[in-house]
């Protein structure tokens, strides 16, 4: 397959992206065409930011999965769909073509049906980056079922939530995830959930690690018993469900600026267009290249750019179950060297991180496979992109610099691989489709270049989340009613004099901690869970690999001989209801915040404490009790 719609030049580019502000319709109806539809659509685009409303191919019927396997079989039949590193390099790895990712995710869809799950229900997925992942969220496609995929580093309590906010009556999980030298024990913590779920009728449960599981009479089954099941009855196949345009396909759980994180909505049709075109076009595709992808499919970057965008794109995606530093620093260049990667997509973070192990674990790897070099998920700083840019790319593959959001489901703003020009830490041009603006406090659009803004977008993408899960509302006031008629990102932005954007991060309370996102407000919550915590305000800092750290300022009032004990209480607690990822980095226990007469806290001043700008505090004396201002500035861990 080549692809019709892959820009090839600056000005093909430019054209595109003209055609595509000026007649959205006919651009992205041109673009759908290249699609297996059921039905075609009434109409390309119906929009507005107000309620919002946004309906891309309305009237038009599809299942994503016929376009992201069944399509390929043709000519693709024997190439591989999916390669799979293994966490310990002495283990197998794994590759499923086209037709055996076909016939598993029939298999297994059909497991779904026989297990009672129906089109429109929410099915939470909570595995370790193995192939049967991928297969369990395209078997949910397949059969019109509403995936829900939670990363494995969050706890039982953020499970529970998240199955009680979509209602969920089906879990797939798996005995245990590898993750380095760490075992994750998925199941017992589904267990944990499920003691405040009773609501859930299914768990499905695939065998990975060995170890040992409970399984519940009448609620858990086997994954492989379950197979069995559908091999033995002797019909694998399983139609694709007939789904609307505007179907819901997914929920994902992200953080916002509230305590409660918010299921962002997408559907069907404009996700699948919109991640096929951003894939082939950013990355710049070429049939039979492999694609590693090392964001895990917990978060969008893995369901848009390990699942369906490189499968739709009938493209050849690696997944790596483990991590960069496992068994050692070099594990990322072993597994470019042992399958002859092509393009590699990971977040700055990772980049960081083994940039400071030096040039040793790069000795006798051959990159040379390399053409194309991506980045997401945070600011990439410009150190770690020129090492990057010399000793992974050898200054000879572009790199794309990728801004985007889980709700936006694709990528907005970047350079197109060797198309349209770089810039280190730069996001550069918007997409087509994409009119990125910057407006001032006051949502006065600054039509200046050379100037910093808050980074909204004029109107709507094919992905574009459409609602919140079971709370319109929510998504409205959260994204559509800050600035009247605009999406807002929630991120600042610098334009330079070229016009092209760098994204200097969150202006709202979202912390961006290894490019996961964690809402302040999400952590305050939980270490006031803790006995003994009156009060908490939780603000970011500069961390040299994390990108962003965690700094907690807690009032404790409990009995405490021995304030390291409390501190990791506390840790506890936070990895309890929220999971090891929400950590903080630095807990300082005080006797007071600094709030104003109002009773708000003073997050800028904490924000300067935890930078260590302890001599550029700013004004204090609108505060309660500047006093102490001083005594925090003093305890500064
Ligand atoms: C940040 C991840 C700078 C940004 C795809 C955004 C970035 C948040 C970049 C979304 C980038 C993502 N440069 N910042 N290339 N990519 N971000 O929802 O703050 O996990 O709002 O989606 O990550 O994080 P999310």
């Amino acid at each position: 397959m080549s692809y019709p719609y892959q820009i090839t030049s600056y000005e093909g580019y430019q054209e595109a992206w003209k055609k595509s502000v000026e007649d959205p319709e006919g651009f992205w109806g041109e673009v759908a065409s290249h699609f297996q539809w059921k039905k075609p659509w009434d109409r390309v685009l119906d929009w507005n930011f107000k309620e919002p409303s946004v309906q891309w191919f309305k009237g038009a019927q599809l299942n994503i999965t016929e376009n992201c396997i069944d399509r390929h079989l043709a000519d693709k039949a024997n190439q591989p769909a999916i390669i799979w590193e293994p966490n310990d390099p002495n283990d197998h790895h794994r590759m499923l073509t086209y037709a055996q990712l076909h016939t598993k995710v029939n298999q297994f869809a059909n497991v779904l049906k026989n297990n009672g799950v129906k089109k429109g229900d929410r099915v939470c997925i909570y595995m370790g980056m193995i192939p049967e992942l991928a297969i369990a969220v395209l078997g949910c496609a397949r059969i019109g079922a509403i995936h829900s995929v939670i990363f494995g580093g969050f706890s039982a309590q953020s499970i529970a939530d998240r199955l009680q906010d979509a209602n969920a009556e089906f879990i797939i999980t798996c005995d245990g995830a590898f993750r380095g030298a760490k075992d994750i024990p998925l199941k017992n913590v589904i267990d944990d959930a499920l003691i405040s779920c009773k609501f859930v009728k299914r768990v499905i449960v695939y065998t990975h690690t060995r170890s040992a599981v409970s399984m519940i009479k009448g609620r858990d089954v086997w994954w492989e018993d379950e197979v069995r099941k559908v091999e033995t009855a002797g019909n694998p196949d399983c139609p694709a469900e007939t789904m609307d345009a505007e179907d819901p396909l997914f929920i994902l759980y992200t953080s916002g600026s509230t305590g409660k994180p918010k299921g962002v909505v997408h559907t069907c049709g404009g996700y699948m267009v919109y991640t096929n075109y951003t894939f082939v076009n950013v990355f710049q595709y070429k049939p039979q290249e492999i694609h590693f992808c090392t964001a895990d499919i917990g978060w969008i970057t893995g369901h848009s750019y390990i699942v369906y965008g490189p499968l739709s794109a009938g493209a050849t995606s690696l997944m790596f179950e483990g991590i960069p530093t496992f068994p050692d620093a070099g594990r990322f260049w072993d597994i470019i060297d042992k399958f002859k990667v092509n393009i590699l997509y990971t977040a700055p973070t990772a980049i960081r991180s083994l940039m400071a192990f030096g040039l040793g674990p790069l000795q006798n790897k051959d990159l040379s496979s390399l053409r194309v070099l991506g980045t997401v998920g945070e600011p990439i700083n410009e150190e770690a992109w020129l090492w990057y840019d010399e000793h992974i790319g050898k200054r000879k593959c572009p790199i794309v610099d990728t801004w985007w959001q889980t709700e936006t489901g694709g990528v907005l703003i970047s350079n197109l691989a060797g198309i349209t020009p770089s810039k280190p830490s730069y996001a550069t041009l918007p997409m087509p489709g994409v009119q990125p603006l910057l407006v001032d406090e006051k949502g006065v659009e600054i039509t200046d270049n050379n100037v910093t803004g808050n980074l909204c977008i004029k109107s709507p993408w094919p992905a574009t989340l459409r609602t919140t899960y079971g709370d319109h509302e929510r998504c409205r006031t959260n994204y559509f009613a800050t600035y009247e008629n605009l999406y807002f990102t929630g991120d600042g932005a610098y334009r330079d004099e070229n016009g092209f954007y760098r994204i200097t991060g969150r202006v709202d309370d979202v912390l961006n901690v290894s490019g996961h996102r964690i809402g302040t407000a999400e952590v305050e919550n939980a270490i006031n869970m803790h006995a003994g915590v009156v009060e908490s305000a939780v603000v970011g800092y500069p961390h040299d690999v994390k990108g962003q750290g965690i700094y907690a300022f807690v009032i404790y009032s409990g009995t405490h001989g021995d304030e390291d004990m409390t501190r990791r209480d506390i840790t506890a607690t936070v990895s309890r209801i929220i999971g090891p990822i929400a950590k903080p980095d630095k807990i300082q226990l005080v006797s007071g915040l600094p709030k104003t007469r109002s009773g708000k806290i003073m997050r800028r001043i904490l924000r300067k404490i935890a930078e260590n700008e302890l001599d550029n505090i700013g004004d204090t004396s609108t505060l309660l009790d500047p006093a102490v201002v001083e005594e925090i500035k003093r305890g500064k861990v």
